[in-house]
């Protein structure tokens, strides 16, 4: 609690605060990656979102989850760590991070069809989705130690 009120003087000054935080850590398998979109939809349902919102969001983390298992850990498996939080101005805020092997070019790996995967079986639109299903879409990488991504969403107001 303490903690959250700290995190809260912080928001304050962004004239917003922090409603609501949930962490999660999961294997990153392909099965996790409905249970990483249903976890974050759950959290997400209590602050009324549209439809369309909710199913735009799933989208966006499904891509982000996918990436996690997929490039960073190359099916193997690894640690996917996922950060909720809601703010009183009705954004939310979703990170997933893995410790994979991270990104050369981050603005490359971005640019649409652009894809690492020789399979023929991705089309490099992933981060396309993402940023075409969120408000704002930030990748940091470091080669050999992970990719985080952050992806921003506006609730629209309940009125
Ligand atoms: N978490 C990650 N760790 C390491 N590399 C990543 C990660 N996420 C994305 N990448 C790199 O960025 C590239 C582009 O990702 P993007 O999701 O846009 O396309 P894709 O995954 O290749 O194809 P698609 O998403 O259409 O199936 C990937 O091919 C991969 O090289
Ligand atoms: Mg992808």
């Amino acid at each position: 609690m303490e903690q959250f009120k700290a995190k809260n003087k912080e928001n304050e000054k962004n004239k917003r605060a922090l409603v609501n935080e949930m962490k999660v850590k999961m294997p990153a398998v392909s099965e996790n990656e409905s249970t990483a979109r249903s976890v974050v939809n759950a959290f997400v349902a209590h602050y009324d979102p549209t439809v369309e919102e909710l199913a735009d969001i799933r989208c966006a983390v499904s891509e982000a989850v996918t990436n996690c298992v997929v490039h960073a850990y190359g099916g193997r498996g690894g640690v996917l760590y996922i950060g909720v939080k809601a703010y009183s101005d009705r954004s939310v805020k979703i990170e997933i991070r893995d410790k994979g092997r991270g990104i050369e070019d981050v603005k490359k790996a971005m640019e649409p069809l652009f894809t690492t995967d020789k399979s023929g079986e991705r089309s490099g639109i992933g981060f396309a989705v993402m940023q075409s299903f969120s408000d704002s879409v930030k990748v940091r990488s470091v080669p050999g130690k992970g990719t985080c991504v952050t992806l921003i969403k506006k609730l629209a107001s309940e009125e």
